[in-house]
This record gives structure tokens, C-alpha cells and sequence, in this order.
């Protein structure tokens, strides 16, 4: 068997994925195994259009194809998605047609299936059969028994790729069938507030319908709003995995970005992501503006902006792209205050919506910065941070520090408290545990319902 790996990691043969992929040419080497090294070579790739060939035709004659990458920020680096859109624009989908494909990943498993979902449905956009694929936490390697459960992935793949296994679609095509959004008379508003209001965006001059979105927020926003544009902005790269920024939180590139990310974005009382959807999710130059992020670790630095997106494309087709950013606001601590798309024929509807995140924003940025509480999406991503900061606390000293400040160390407390102790041994007796049941309805009752009274004793005196 002929397996194509493209590994989107920056970090190359010292990566901790690759490491994975060792691990199965060591165990397998009856294959052969063609690596092309997509997450370090991109630029080279983008530039030179005989080496963007080579790639192609090695994945034409290949019998299976191994996605390799580690998770950046809930997807795959900025490196990879950029190779893909390299294929959607020069239209080379078919040299992928029909080959089995899966993914192998490693991360902290935060939003890992997220990154996962997205290589299913770009797969499938390409015409391959993808099979599930395998999400490895970084360090599992050292397992036996994760080795062994690698080891039945790979052979359970080989199979599919032996039979040419036909998969099925979870993804349907995308269509976009809307007309450009052209807002009419919009009166720009008095600027009598004063909150720092940001929009972050990678809008080109041709995305006509993004730009007039820009406008009206701007018009209408009764404050300044200063708009960033990442394709303006001095940004040398995309992250390259090297933690250099890991123990003092700073970036080993020199340009604007750790600038724009502390004076621009963090310092905002608003902040609205605006840009058009490439293929399945956002570009990858707005990719490598999240990804250089982590220069500022895993600290919820957002905690009570409010956070709006506005999107042009298909995104209700989208719920991968929908839940990453939902997921974003809610992990980084912010108010999720909505998203707003051009998916309307009427472009009245939509100037409507943007009012309405205004309104919105600024009612929340004048009730105490009002914060809607988190769904899973926050509270089992702070959960996968805290455990991972504490695990890694030496590698993540700053971040180590930041969480033990701010109580984000909030291991769970036992139900009961002291009195379990007790009530473990009593609540193995049948009796007991009846009792208890039937006794526990009117104790929840009776407990809220003096938090209820409080409450509203205390409005009454107001
Ligand atoms: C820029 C960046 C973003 C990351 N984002 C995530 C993430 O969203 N979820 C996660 O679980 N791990 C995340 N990680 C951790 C990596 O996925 C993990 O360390 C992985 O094993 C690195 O693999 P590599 O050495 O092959 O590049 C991130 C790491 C970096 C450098």
C-alpha cells in the first residue's frame, strides 16, 4: 500500500503527531509512506506551482491518504487550511477523488473534534471516502494500551483502503444563492458614548456584501469604532508551534501582532469578528490571527467583552464553524452577543440585525457588562484548560500563575460537603436510601426556596 501523509504540523519531523505516524511505519513497514510536510512548506508551496504539482500527483497515485495535524486553535493550523484552499482555487479536487482518506491527530482535546468534523467535510468536498479518524492526546503515545488501539486504527484503515470501502456523506454541498447586502440611507450616528469598540476583519475590496456590514456597524454605532484589517496589519507568519512564548508570553516574530491583540482586541469593551466564509470555516489568514493568539496562553483574557460576528457566506450550512464560534466567546470568558449573516434576500432585515447587535452590545456593556452563562461549550472547554494548565504547569508557567490568581482552579467539591462522610455508609442501606429519596424532592424545594424570598426581598427594597 502507497499512504499519503500530509502533515500540517509547522513543527515538521519534531512534532508530536509525527511522532504518531513513526510509531506506525515502525509497526507496519511493509507500506510505503510518501510525507509531504504541507505545515512547514506552505509558503514554498504557494510560490512554486511544480511543487504544488508534485504533491497532487503522489496523492493521485496513492492508495490512502493519513490527514496528519495537530489541533490549533479548534482546527487544523493555519498552514493546512491554507493548502486546502490552494486546491479550491486552483480547482484540483479530483486528483483527490476517490481515495480513502482519514485524519490522525494529536492536541490538549479541546475542540479536537471540531478540527476532525472539518477534515471529514473537506474530504467529502474533495470526493474521497473519509473513515473516522483517530484523536490522539499528545502524550498518549507513551500508553501501551493507546499503542495498541493506534496499532487497530492503522489495520482497520489499510482494510478500507484494500476494499476501496465506499463512506458515507455526513456533508452536503455548500450553496450560497443570496444577493449582495446593500444598505439604503443609513445615517450615521452622533458618536456620544464612549466605549472602545473594535472590528476585527480580513475583508478584501471585493467582498462587497462584508464591507457594507463594516459601514453600517460603523455608521450606527454610536461610538468610535476602529476597524483592523489583518491584510493592513503587519503580521509576518502563522504560528509555528514552537512555544518560545510559552513561559513569558511573548511571541518570537517581531511585528504588529502581539500590539494589535493587547491594544485593539483585548482592551475592547466590543469586539466583532467580521469576515467571509473560505470553503468550510473562516480564511486561513484570519487563521493565522487566532493562531498567533496563543502566544497569550490559555488565560480567558475576554472575560466580559462583548462579542459579535458578522459572516459573510452559507454559515447556516456551517454548524462546525457556527460551534467554534460560539465556543470561542464562551471559552475566552466574553458575551456571546450573536451572528450576523448576509443569508437573506432582504437587505433591510439585515441592517435590522446589526442594530440589534448594537443594542444588544450596549445594553450588556451598561448592566455590568452582562455575560450569558456558559453552555457546555465554555464550561467543558475551561475544564480541559484547567486540567491541562495543571498538568503542564511547568511548561505553562504564566498561565499556571494566572489561573491559581484568578480561582480557576475550580476543582469540583463533594455534594454534601463534610456531611458525606456520614451519608457514603448510610446510603448503601436500602431503607436509608429510600428514605432519602423520598425526603430529597421537599429538601430542594425548601433550599430554594429561601434563595427565592431572598431575592425578592431584596428587589422589594430597592
Ligand atoms: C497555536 C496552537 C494552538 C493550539 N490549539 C489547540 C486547541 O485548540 N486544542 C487543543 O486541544 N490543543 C491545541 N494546541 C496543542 C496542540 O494541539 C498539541 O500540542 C499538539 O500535540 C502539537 O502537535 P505537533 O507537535 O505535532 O505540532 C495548540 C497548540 C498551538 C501551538
Amino acid at each position: 500500500m502507497r499512504i499519503v501523509v500530509l502533515n500540517g504540523s509547522p513543527r515538521e519531523t519534531n512534532s508530536f503527531t509525527y511522532q504518531y505516524l513513526r510509531y506506525i511505519e515502525t509497526n507496519f513497514p511493509e507500506h510505503e509512506y510518501v510525507v509531504h510536510h504541507i505545515g512547514r512548506k506552505i509558503k514554498k508551496i504557494e510560490k512554486d506551482q511544480v511543487y504544488f504539482d508534485s504533491i497532487l500527483k503522489d496523492i493521485q497515485a496513492a492508495d490512502g491518504v493519513i490527514w496528519l495535524y495537530p489541533v490549533y486553535i479548534q482546527l487544523v493550523p493555519s498552514q493546512l487550511k491554507r493548502f486546502i484552499e490552494l486546491v479550491f482555487e486552483n480547482n484540483k479536487q479530483t486528483y483527490f477523488k476517490g481515495k480513502n482518506a482519514t485524519s490522525l491527530s494529536t492536541s490538549g482535546k479541546f475542540y479536537d473534534h471540531l478540527a476532525h468534523y472539518y477534515i471529514q467535510a473537506i474530504s467529502e468536498d474533495f470526493g474521497m471516502n473519509y473513515s473516522r479518524g483517530y484523536s490522539a492526546e499528545m502524550m498518549e503515545l507513551m500508553k501501551k494500551d493507546e499503542r495498541k488501539r493506534l496499532r487497530k486504527f492503522f489495520l482497520q484503515f489499510v482494510i478500507q483502503c484494500e476494499n476501496k470501502t465506499t463512506t458515507a456523506n455526513y456533508y452536503s454541498p455548500l450553496t450560497f444563492n443570496y444577493p449582495n447586502y446593500k444598505p439604503i440611507n443609513i445615517e450615521k450616528q452622533q458618536k456620544t458614548k464612549n466605549y472602545k469598540v473594535t472590528v476585527l476583519t480580513d475583508a478584501t475590496k471585493s467582498d462587497v456584501s462584508l464591507n457594507n456590514m463594516i459601514d453600517t456597524f460603523v455608521k450606527l454605532m454610536p461610538c468610535e469604532v476602529s476597524v483592523v484589517n489583518i491584510n493592513e496589519a503587519d503580521i509576518k507568519g502563522g504560528c509555528l508551534g514552537c512555544l518560545n512564548c510559552a513561559a513569558e508570553n511573548i511571541c518570537f516574530y517581531s511585528d504588529e501582532y502581539m500590539d494589535i491583540f493587547k491594544q485593539q482586541i483585548i482592551a475592547a469593551d466590543a469586539l466583532v469578528y467580521a469576515f467571509k466564509t473560505k470553503d468550510r470555516y473562516f480564511s486561513s489568514k484570519m487563521k493565522i490571527y487566532l493562531d498567533r493568539a496563543f502566544f497569550n496562553g490559555h488565560r480567558p483574557v475576554f472575560m466580559g467583552q462583548q462579542q459579535a460576528y458578522f459572516v459573510s457566506g452559507p454559515l447556516r450550512q456551517m454548524p462546525i464553524l457556527r460551534e467554534a464560534l460560539e465556543g470561542m466567546s464562551e471559552v475566552g470568558r466574553a458575551n456571546f452577543v450573536g451572528i450576523v449573516t448576509d443569508e437573506y434576500e432582504d437587505s433591510k432585515k439585515i441592517t435590522k440585525l446589526i442594530q440589534n447587535a448594537i443594542d444588544g452590545m450596549l445594553w450588556c456593556i451598561e448592566n455590568e457588562k452582562y455575560v450569558s452563562p456558559k453552555t457546555f461549550l465554555g464550561v467543558g472547554g475551561h475544564k480541559i484548560f484547567r486540567d491541562l494548565i495543571h498538568t503542564y504547569q511547568i511548561v505553562f508557567p504564566q498561565d499556571y500563575r494566572y489561573y491559581k490568581k484568578e480561582k480557576l482552579f475550580d476543582w469540583p467539591k463533594v455534594f454534601f460537603g463534610q456531611f458525606s462522610i456520614f451519608l457514603k455508609p448510610l446510603m448503601r442501606i436500602p431503607s436509608f436510601r429510600r428514605r432519602f429519596f423520598a425526603m430529597s424532592g421537599k429538601y430542594q424545594t425548601r433550599l430554594f426556596d429561601r434563595v427565592i424570598k431572598k431575592e425578592v426581598t431584596e428587589k422589594t427594597k430597592k
